[in-house]
């Protein structure tokens, strides 16, 4: 009896184990197919993101505006852009909120090698020295907690990873920390829904439905482009 009791337990930890091995493993290879998936996107489309892409990633420059003037509580010191691209966000968070030491995460080699050029010839040395930007997801940011973090136009691109990644950034915020978000939300035209599939995009209201789910809204705003998509802006916890 004591020893099938032990064989038992054996088993029951080495199958444990063997759970835990496989979800690890599943888990890396998933984010080395999205870096793959994201890099060879990027690769072509870095080049000309920041001269094309102001036509209509929308509420950019406006969500940071509203953060610098709306944002109820202290300034925040910890700051976290996740998918921070070409760096824009990082650059102007860093000159909203000179105090706090800001991070900006992407997958993408080619965002974020342009991330680091922009940084540089925009900052001067004191404020890049409280710029820290990583070639990593949120999944893999471990161990670190900010006041504020921000998605601009990164959720929508997450597709099946959405909820998951939404948890993650939940749990790296501080008990009073912000979440602040701006995405597409939403296109009836199913033509325009799938060429921006094509580009990894979901138009699908997905975003917004998952942040209902949050327990607090501060602030949502839903605007129209061109009567062809909406984009919303979301601030809460
Ligand atoms: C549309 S761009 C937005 C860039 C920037 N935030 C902006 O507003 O211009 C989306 C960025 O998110 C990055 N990204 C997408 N999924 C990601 C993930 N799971 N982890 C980190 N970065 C991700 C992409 O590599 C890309 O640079």
């Amino acid at each position: 009896m004591g020893v099938c009791g032990a064989g038992g337990l054996k088993s029951f930890f080495l199958t444990g184990l063997f759970f835990l091995i496989t979800e690890y493993l599943l888990k890396n290879i998933e984010l080395a197919e999205r870096k793959a998936e994201l890099n060879g996107y990027y690769r072509l489309h870095a080049p000309i993101y920041d001269l094309t892409r102001w036509t209509f990633l929308f509420g950019r420059n406006k969500l940071v505006r509203v953060l610098t003037s709306n944002l109820s509580g202290k300034p925040p010191k910890t700051i976290l852009d996740v998918g921070c691209g070409t760096g824009k966000n990082v650059i102007a968070l860093k000159r909203a909120f000179p105090d706090a030491q800001v991070v900006g995460c992407d997958l993408s080699d080619a965002m974020l090698a342009r991330a680091q050029a922009a940084v540089k010839h925009s900052l001067n040395p004191r404020e890049m020295s409280k710029i820290e930007l990583i070639n990593a997801s949120i999944l893999t940011l471990k161990d670190r907690q900010f006041d504020l973090i921000v998605c601009s136009y990164m959720l929508s691109m997450t597709g099946d990873s959405l909820e998951p990644i939404l948890h993650n950034i939940r749990r790296r915020l501080n008990p009073k920390g912000k979440l602040a978000v701006v995405d597409f939300n939403f296109s009836a035209l199913s033509m325009f829904r799938r060429w921006m599939r094509v580009n990894h995009v979901s138009l699908d209201g997905s975003v917004l439905r998952a942040l209902a789910l949050c327990a607090k809204v501060e602030r949502q705003e839903l605007h129209q482009a061109f009567g062809i998509w909406n984009w919303f802006l979301w601030i809460g916890r």
